[in-house]
């Protein structure tokens, strides 16, 4: 019957007028798909079943599955479930569309370069190799949640990676979460589902019900609503990852505990007041400005938090790679922007004027970076890049000079031998500092004593040639090459694990590998993912607390004095990321983006900040 229908139109179609004519057309094939399945499911019933040898429904159904409801779902509904099941996500580019200026910031963010990053990357390597693979995703749950979710391979290089697990700690982590979760380590369900699904954020999303009522045409792709979730401003919110709790008790993270018991939480200011506000680690007023700019057309201004969430670190990979840039990405693969030379001025006027066509001049180019067009268009991208990375580094800054505080020189003795005390202040009430992964983090004081005729004749804080501070972790320092800073001033907190007769002894990696600790068994008899590490390991908490001081107290000893004064004094207060002697420790398991384990520790040593610096003349 159907077919001679189609036949009679198909036929006809000369005779109606063409429009028309596809309209109907067009009515009656969906009408053809409706009934041909009516027919086909009518079909499919329990007596052409039975007449197929072997044909039950029970057989279909999936292996395993009893009489209860599941009995009667064939196998192919099985399948179908799995694809509606697939995980998927919308990138944070798609959000930046209207969100402008919030994406810019998020993109530069530590946020935005949690899974990035070739030391997260490393490091977790090592721990999963070093933990039998029992580790699982411990590490993903925070640093790439959409990877977690969607049960990524956990050692794949990141250029096998879904676009949107390469983007970390992503938008849609923060804002497609429902519950009102606390302390989870990270592990949360995001809601799966294209670029429609509701949003979470800070109000009742009539701002975007009034933007989307005002479109014309095509709806833009977008959420169709936003809810209202009050634990989004809550300091709660990031105690989501930002306290790294294991379930054997150990406390790797503890930046929101310490927050709770400060005089800013009685305060009510919360940890997006002092890292979401316009002066990086202080409450201040929010700048009020349109949160997306929808066709032209910027929403109604209202309380505009930043997303860059500035801390002490700095990105380590080339700028064509991070910020998160989609431009960039379009240009080139990060293959092809490690190649590309912006230290040495490529596609800068003055060095582009420099080349000239001969071979050795050319050579240093390989692939499209032969076209010098292409190198002009890169550098725009890399200026543009850099220039957004230097306005976070400088952020940054101002973040750690709220934190850390450095008092004068004050002398205690200068008779026979020279005594001095400075003291090293807290001025956030916020938490302690350094919080967060208060395991890697070098503060330390830089000293040096120097004479009339200018000889050092005293040094602590000073940098091996790896750049680590010589404290017992320096390969100078424990190969005998250098030695032991005794009087060094860090406020890094090591590692303690037991050693095998009771005493404990500090370690790098939070795992079980050196030789002495002789009572822990190879592999750990207790699965990593459920106790996060081995048992019996503890931090030595160094950071000062909230609103607290401390006092480092030097002495240099009269065999150390030239008799050359007065002696000059000079103390420098030094922010470190992660320290070169843990980039030794985790480099076996490689790096990506082509670093090598020289280039990071030498990033690392560039990267130290000195935030505060004071002399004293000592007679
Ligand atoms: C087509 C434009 C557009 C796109 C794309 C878009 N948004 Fe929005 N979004 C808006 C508008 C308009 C508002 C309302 C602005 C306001 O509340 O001031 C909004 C509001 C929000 C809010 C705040 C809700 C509130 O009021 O508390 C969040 C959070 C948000 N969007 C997140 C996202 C995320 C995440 C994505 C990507 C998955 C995204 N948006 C993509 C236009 C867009
Ligand atoms: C680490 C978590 C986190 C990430 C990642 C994140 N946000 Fe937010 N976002 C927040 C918090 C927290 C607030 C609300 C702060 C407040 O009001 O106290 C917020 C607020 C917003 C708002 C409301 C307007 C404003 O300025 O406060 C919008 C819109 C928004 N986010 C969009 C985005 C988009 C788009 C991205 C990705 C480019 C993103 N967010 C990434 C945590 C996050
Ligand atoms: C889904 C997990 C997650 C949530 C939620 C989250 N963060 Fe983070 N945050 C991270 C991770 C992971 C890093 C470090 C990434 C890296 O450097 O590799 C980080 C880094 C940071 C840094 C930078 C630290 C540095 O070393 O420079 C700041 C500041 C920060 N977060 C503040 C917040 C605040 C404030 C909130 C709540 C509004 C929040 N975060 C919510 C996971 C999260
Ligand atoms: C009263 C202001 C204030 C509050 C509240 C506050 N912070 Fe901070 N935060 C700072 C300052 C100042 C610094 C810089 C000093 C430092 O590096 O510790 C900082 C640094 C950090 C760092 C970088 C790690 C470090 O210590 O070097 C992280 C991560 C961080 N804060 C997370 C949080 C989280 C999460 C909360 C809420 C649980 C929070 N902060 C609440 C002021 C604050
Ligand atoms: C519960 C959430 C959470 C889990 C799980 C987690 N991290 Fe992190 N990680 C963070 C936060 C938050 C920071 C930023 C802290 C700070 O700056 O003080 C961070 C920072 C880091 C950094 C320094 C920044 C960088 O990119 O170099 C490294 C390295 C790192 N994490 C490695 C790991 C490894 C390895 C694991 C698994 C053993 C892991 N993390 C598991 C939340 C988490």
């Amino acid at each position: 019957m159907l077919i001679y229908l189609n036949f009679i139109l198909v036929s006809g179609a000369k005779s109606l007028a063409g429009r028309f004519y596809r309209r109907i057309r067009k009515f009656l094939s969906m009408s053809h798909i409706a009934l041909a399945a009516l027919i086909f499911s009518l079909l499919w019933s329990d007596a052409v079943l039975s007449a197929i040898p072997g044909g039950e429904k029970a057989q279909l159904a999936p292996a395993g599955q009893g009489q209860g409801e599941g009995a009667q779902a064939p196998a192919v509904n099985e399948d179908h479930r799995a694809l509606l099941e697939q995980v998927e996500f919308p990138s944070a580019q798609e959000c930046g569309g209207c969100h402008i200026d919030i994406y810019r910031e998020w993109s530069v963010s530590r946020h935005a370069y949690a899974q990035t990053s070739p030391t997260f990357l490393a490091y977790q390597a090592t721990l999963v190799k070093l933990t039998n693979g029992t580790l699982g995703d411990f590490c993903q749950r925070c640093h790439s949640q959409t990877g977690m979710s969607s049960s990524e391979a956990i050692l794949t290089s990141n250029s096998k990676r879904d676009t949107v697990s390469k983007e970390g700690v992503t938008c849609i982590v923060c804002h497609r979460v429902a519950g009102e979760y606390g302390k989870i380590s990270g592990r949360l369900p995001l809601e799966s589902g294209d670029i429609y699904k509701p949003v979470y954020g800070p109000r009742p999303g009539d701002e975007l019900e009034r933007v989307l009522a005002a479109q014309k045409g095509r709806p833009p792709k977008v959420h169709k609503e936003a809810r209202h979730l009050e634990q989004v401003s809550e300091s709660g919110f990031c105690a989501r990852c930002h306290d790294v709790r294991l379930v054997n008790g150990f406390r790797l993270e503890d930046a929101f505990s310490e927050y709770k018991q400060t005089p800013a939480a009685k305060r009510g200011e919360s940890c997006q007041d002092c890292h979401m506000g316009p002066v990086p680690g202080i409450a201040s007023e929010y700048p009020h400005a349109p949160a997306a700019v929808v066709r032209g057309t910027p929403s109604k201004p209202a309380r505009r938090t930043n997303h860059m969430f500035v801390g002490p670190d700095s990105p380590l990979v080339h700028p064509g790679i991070f910020p998160i840039d989609p431009e960039a990405q379009e240009f080139a693969t990060p293959e092809q922007w490690i190649t590309f030379d912006y230290k040495a001025g490529w596609g800068t006027e003055e060095f582009e004027q420099g080349i000239t066509d001969s071979a050795a001049d050319q050579s240093q180019f390989t692939g499209i970076w032969q076209d010098q067009d292409e190198r002009f268009m890169a550098r725009e991208i890399i200026d543009r890049q850099l220039e957004l990375r230097a306005e976070a580094h400088a952020r940054g800054t101002a973040l750690l000079r709220n934190g850390y505080g450095l008092g004068e020189i004050e002398v205690v003795e200068s008779g026979d031998a020279l005594s001095f005390k400075v003291q090293v202040k807290n001025l956030t009430d916020g938490h302690s500092v350094p919080t967060g992964l208060i395991a890697e983090r070098n503060v330390f004081l830089q000293v040096s004593v120097t004479d009339q005729k200018d000889q050092v004749i005293f040094r602590s804080g000073d940098l091996d040639p790896n750049g680590d501070v010589r404290d017992s972790h320096s390969l100078y320092v424990h190969n005998g090459d250098m030695p032991l800073d005794e009087q060094l001033f860090n406020l890094r907190s090591p590692f303690m694990v037991h050693a095998a007769y009771g005493g404990e002894r500090e370690q790098v990696l939070p795992a079980n590998y050196s030789f002495d600790p002789l009572i822990f068994m190879r592999p750990s008899p207790t699965p990593a993912l459920l106790m996060g590490g081995i048992r019996d390991i503890r931090l030595q908490k160094r950071s000062i607390e909230a609103n607290g001081y401390r006092w480092a107290n030097y002495r240099v000893a009269p065999e150390q004095l030239s008799g050359h004064g007065p002696y000059k004094v000079n103390v420098k207060l030094v922010a470190g990321q992660l320290p070169p002697h843990l980039i030794h420790a985790i480099s076996g398991a490689g790096f990506e983006y082509g670093l090598s384990a020289r280039d990071i520790g030498d990033r690392m040593v560039e990267l130290y900040r000195v935030l505060w610096e004071r002399d004293l003349v000592i007679n």
